[in-house]
């Protein structure tokens, strides 16, 4: 049988998905992306699941793009339809109800840095490099990509990668805001796992509501994103959770969430 093309481990809360096709340096094909796709539906509704750490498999790259190879013969309507199954994919990610953490280990290029980009928060190796491509295979990026990056980087940054195609190492991304931290290499995995330590052990509904927040504060005016915050902040009372926080602040000791 064939290596799975996506893997799937759990530890303490931490749900790590690894995509695998190490030889294709984790080229994303139609077939990799529904792995993915059902990966993340799991993990949606797995209450025992309160982080996502998403990576590649092997030394080289996180996902070196859309697979080129399947691209090459797709007709129009094909490639609008691949468009659309990654970009469903991104946007379950980016609206997953916890956190999803991208431990970008080496190439993030095109539909790799759109599958980044998707994530919540992105720590990379200082050997990564970054970037949208499509431009040099006479394409566009077609999972979001013009979209998020527009979004996380502005228009300068974006036009830049996308009109003139360079890969950017890690250190330029971190200046242009596209990754959170940037790590050497041999220490991805442990800041990685710090990282997402941490947020297994808070507040689950506090962590859900904060990226609803953001997710929806970044697409409305601040009016409605301030109701909208309002809401969600009123909401935190009648949880368990704020009351042990706030409870275990006053006692000096550590707080232990349940997710109620
Ligand atoms: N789609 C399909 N296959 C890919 C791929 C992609 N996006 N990226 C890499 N691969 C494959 C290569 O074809 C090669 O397969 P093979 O060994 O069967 O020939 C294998 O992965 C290793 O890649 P290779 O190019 O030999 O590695 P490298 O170290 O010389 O170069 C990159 C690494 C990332 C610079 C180069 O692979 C590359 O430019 N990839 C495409 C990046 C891209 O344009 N992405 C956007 C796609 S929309």
């Amino acid at each position: 049988m064939s290596d799975p093309l996506v893997l799937v481990t759990d530890a303490d809360g931490i749900r790590r998905i690894t995509v695998n096709r190490p030889d294709k340096l984790n080229a994303l094909n139609a077939a990799t992306l529904d792995a993915l796709q059902a990966a993340f539906d799991a993990a949606a509704t797995d209450d025992a699941v309160r982080v996502v750490v998403l990576t590649g498999a092997g030394p080289k790259a996180f996902v070196a793009g859309a697979d080129i190879a399947e691209m090459a013969d797709l007709r129009p309507t094909e490639g609008r339809d691949f468009s659309l199954r990654g970009q469903r994919l991104m946007r379950s990610i980016e609206t997953l109800p916890k956190p999803v953490v991208a431990m970008v280990n080496g190439f993030a290029l095109g539909g790799g840095l759109e599958l980044a980009m998707g994530c919540h928060l992105r720590i990379a190796a200082d050997t990564a490099k970054v970037g949208q491509p499509e431009i040099g295979l006479g394409l566009i990026p077609g999972f979001g990509g013009s979209q998020r990056l527009l979004r996380l980087a502005g228009r300068a940054a974006t036009l830049e990668l996308c009109l003139l195609g360079a890969p950017v190492t890690a250190e330029r991304a971190l200046q242009l805001g596209i990754v959170n931290r940037v790590v050497p290499a041999t220490e991805l995995e442990a800041e990685t796992l710090k990282v997402a330590t941490q947020l297994a052990a808070s507040a689950p509904l506090a962590l859900r509501a904060t990226l609803d927040v953001v997710n929806i504060g970044g697409e409305c005016g601040i009016e409605e994103g301030l109701q909208y915050e309002t809401a969600q902040f009123g909401l935190m009372f009648a949880t368990d959770d704020m009351r042990e926080g706030t409870r275990a602040f006053m006692e000096r000791r550590k707080p232990s969430f349940t997710g109620r």
